[in-house]
């Protein structure tokens, strides 16, 4: 198996065990695609090891290449104006979805990550333009600050795509708890974006199933 996502673990060959857990979630991956699977959260006190688990849950689901793709995003825990949230959530998915869907892995670190116009671009290359909808209608929202639409088009964004190309598509957001602590809702940072974590990005149950990493 490759390593398309580099794992913080260093080399691949350190991470041990886990067989009970990899074996639980790889078939609850699995499940998604006949919609038996509902979105869970992982909870445990920090470093247990659910990065770890992720970040190798992702790489297995890469490579398998069988009708589930993957997307990892990390809330880091520094504060964040909500636009800015959204532009990185957003191009983060859809670059995982470039790479995922062309193969090419080095689409999950890209050069450019809050560049509207050049994503647009690679996803006219790759032959995936179906993309451009979605991005053109979220960099429109961006450029004129119409925070709540932003929202709901990055919110819905993998479900959207999930359901129009017939896919499905696994979320894991790590540190989901940040969302509510570490994202606002101005750009002065004095107001938190509260109902982040509990209303707009509430785990979704329908095409794509999320998967999430509480510490
Ligand atoms: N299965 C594993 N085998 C070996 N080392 C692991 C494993 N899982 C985690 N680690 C190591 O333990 C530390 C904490 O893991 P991490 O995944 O970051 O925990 P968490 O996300 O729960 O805080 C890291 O240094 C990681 O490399
Ligand atoms: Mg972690």
């Amino acid at each position: 198996m490759g390593y398309a996502l580099e794992e913080r673990i260093g080399n691949p060959d350190l991470f041990t065990g886990r067989n009970e857990e990899m074996t639980y979630f790889l078939k609850w991956i699995s499940d998604i695609k006949e919609r038996k699977s509902q979105s869970t959260a992982v909870l445990a006190r920090r470093k247990m090891g659910k990065t770890a688990i992720m970040e190798r849950l992702f790489n297995i689901t890469f490579f398998k290449n069988d009708g589930v793709i993957p997307f990892y995003y990390e809330i880091k825990e520094n504060a964040m104006w909500v636009g800015d949230f959204c532009v990185y959530f957003f191009l983060s998915f859809i670059y995982q979805y470039i790479a995922f869907k062309t193969r090419k892995p080095e689409y999950l670190k890209p050069e450019e990550k809050s560049n509207f116009d050049k994503v647009i671009e690679i996803a006219k290359k790759e032959g995936l333009g179906y993309l451009c909808g979605i991005i053109e209608s979220a960099a429109h929202a961006v450029s004129h600050e119409r925070i709540d639409i932003l929202l709901n088009i990055v919110r819905e964004a993998p479900q959207t795509i999930a359901f129009r190309q017939k896919e499905f598509i696994l979320q894991m957001i790590d540190e989901f708890q940040f969302l509510n602590a570490m994202v606002y809702r101005d750009k002065d940072m004095k107001i938190p974006a509260k109902d982040l974590a509990g209303g707009v990005f509430k785990l979704s149950r329908k095409q794509n199933s999320t998967f999430t990493g509480i510490g």
